[in-house]
């Protein structure tokens, strides 16, 4: 049978009521596929497409279908009563976790008049920054003023990320090295020795100030591999000793810590803090008494003497897992995941993720419903290869014709057939599907946790004074009305808890992990 008596036959099948449509192509799709296959070769790769334009319905169906699945929960009564299941997961894990609600050795916020020249490291999931802050104290004006007087940057790629053990921390040292020489840092003699504080973007059990135990990391890195629980200044010294490096390390901090840390420097009101970049995590004040003791391991009794509050690095990543509905999607990446169900709201929120859920769902789309035309662009379906910043640019595109997207679409995933603008719609729609449910989930997390602070603190929500959360990392910098639509659902959730819109303010801390590295270098000398 020719391909045109194929296509004729196909067009005579389109207009049969569906329930008989199915029943006949069930019947005759062997026989349909040779048809089809021989015409237009690349459709190989698509299993279960009929022509082209057959598909328009089923990809309304289709992403009708991704609408109730992402839209549905985020009605604001249901995203309160979630919050609510979050309060309590966070409540059960400050009493026992060995990964989570981790008490750091931060017992005082700054007071915003500390100062001096501090040489800060802030190893995050795709770079390490190494900077010498200079902290000015306060102003005339009464405000705090610092200044980030050297700084370099380093990629942090795949073949890093790789690196397990030792090597990861010879790779740091070798990069201080760099940055020292660049600076003509690079003196023997002991008194020029230089005291660093770092910012560590993975959980770390804190043993004192300056020193705490690797813990499993996420983010793709291996450094925990062959060292996971030794301490992490002795690994980091042990290689900046190898290379004759004059530093010390004199403060470990997370880095959504050392970002709340960073904000206190400069405002008073600020008690919370929101990393959203490569991954996410949010830190809190919290009373003492509001952790079980045993969370805060071996301390010094003169530790608990002097704290009645601590700052706790909450692994916010780690939680919502059977209390935040999920989708199909979710469910696939999870299970490819390196580490499956390690950091559930993470995978569901932050710039590693947002691309690779929108890239999972195109794909099904191009496979059920004729996305494409069925045709997968190049590299589509591998994993990861959807950057999250091509989803941001469906986002932004506000043109009838979204050629600023499609061209940023197509110079990463090539495609031989001609993209229609129903097909880029679709894209844009799914994208703007994902990232909403990224910002409500966002939104219900930090309400649940701002609810925790609020009772451990013994305040009504209604009174509760306003706080400001310091936000830092690239998706609440950078993608398209992020930042602002969490904010919308986080007024929303206090409102209907009793608080007024505002109570919680989400607001930018640039630079504060390196800031916050050497502020809390100072707030914990004589710690
Ligand atoms: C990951 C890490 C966490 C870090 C966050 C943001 O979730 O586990 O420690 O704070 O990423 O960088």
């Amino acid at each position: 049978m020719t391909s045109r008596s194929g296509q004729y036959l196909s067009k005579l099948l389109y207009y049969l009521p569906s329930r008989v449509f199915k029943a006949i192509a069930a019947m005759l799709s062997p026989m349909l596929r040779t048809i089809t296959q021989p015409s237009v070769p690349h459709i190989k790769k698509r299993p279960r497409h009929v022509g082209g334009t057959m598909h328009q319905k089923s990809m309304e169906t289709f992403l009708e279908g991704v609408r109730e699945l992402f839209a549905a929960p985020l009605d604001v009564t249901k995203l309160l009563q979630l919050s609510g299941e979050l309060r309590l997961e966070y409540l059960d894990r400050l009493q026992s976790s060995p990964i989570s609600m981790l008490p750091s050795y931060q017992h005082t916020l700054p007071s915003g008049s500390e100062t001096g020249d501090y040489l800060a490291l802030d190893v995050g999931g795709s770079t390490l920054r190494i900077a010498v802050i200079r902290l000015l104290g306060r102003k005339a004006d009464g405000s705090s003023d610092r200044q980030v007087r050297r700084v370099r940057q380093f990629e942090i790629d795949k073949s890093i990320r790789d690196l397990s053990g030792e090597a990861f921390f010879d790779w740091m040292a070798s990069r201080i090295g760099e940055m020292l020489t660049m600076y003509g840092h690079m003196t023997g003699n002991a008194s020029a020795q230089l005291a660093m504080g770092l910012s560590w973007s993975f959980p770390i059990e804190q043993t004192s100030p300056r020193s705490g135990k690797l813990l499993k990391m996420g983010k793709g890195f291996r450094a925990t591999e062959e060292c996971s629980g030794h301490d992490l200044s002795e690994l980091i010294m042990r290689s900046c000793r190898k290379k004759n490096l004059n530093v010390v390390m004199r403060a470990i901090v997370n880095d959504g810590t050392a970002t709340l840390i960073s904000q206190a420097y400069k405002d008073p009101s600020a008690r919370m803090s929101l990393i959203m970049g490569t991954g996410m995590n949010a830190s809190v004040y919290l009373p003492v008494s509001a952790l079980h003791r045993s969370k805060f391991g071996d301390r010094p009794q003169a530790w608990f003497d002097a704290a009645d509050h601590v700052l706790v690095n909450t692994e916010l990543s780690m939680f919502g897992k059977s209390i935040l509905p999920i989708t199909r999607w979710d469910e696939d990446l999870n299970s490819t995941h390196q580490h499956p169900g390690f950091q559930p709201l993470e995978y569901m929120l932050t710039g590693r993720y947002l691309g690779e859920i929108v890239r999972l769902i195109l794909v099904d789309a191009i496979a059920d419903a004729g996305l494409f035309d069925g045709q997968l662009p190049d590299r589509l379906d591998e994993p990861y290869t959807l950057d999250t910043k091509i989803v941001a640019a469906f986002e932004e595109d506000a043109s009838p014709n979204l050629a600023a997207a499609r061209a940023t679409f197509l110079k990463a995933h090539r495609m031989r057939n001609k993209v229609s603008q129903s097909d880029l719609l679709f894209v844009q729609s799914v994208a703007r599907l994902v990232s909403r449910r990224a910002q409500a989930y966002l939104a219900t997390a930090l309400h649940g946790l701002w609810t925790l602070r609020t009772e451990a603190e013994r305040l009504e929500a209604g009174k509760a004074c306003h706080i400001t959360v310091a936000c830092n990392g690239t998706i609440l910098e950078k993608y398209p009305g992020f930042r602002a639509q969490t904010q919308t659902y986080l007024d929303k959730l206090c409102v209907l808890s009793g608080a007024a819109k505002g109570a919680v303010i989400l607001e930018m801390a640039p630079e504060s992990s390196l800031f916050g590295a050497a502020v809390a270098f100072c707030c914990l000398e004589g710690t």
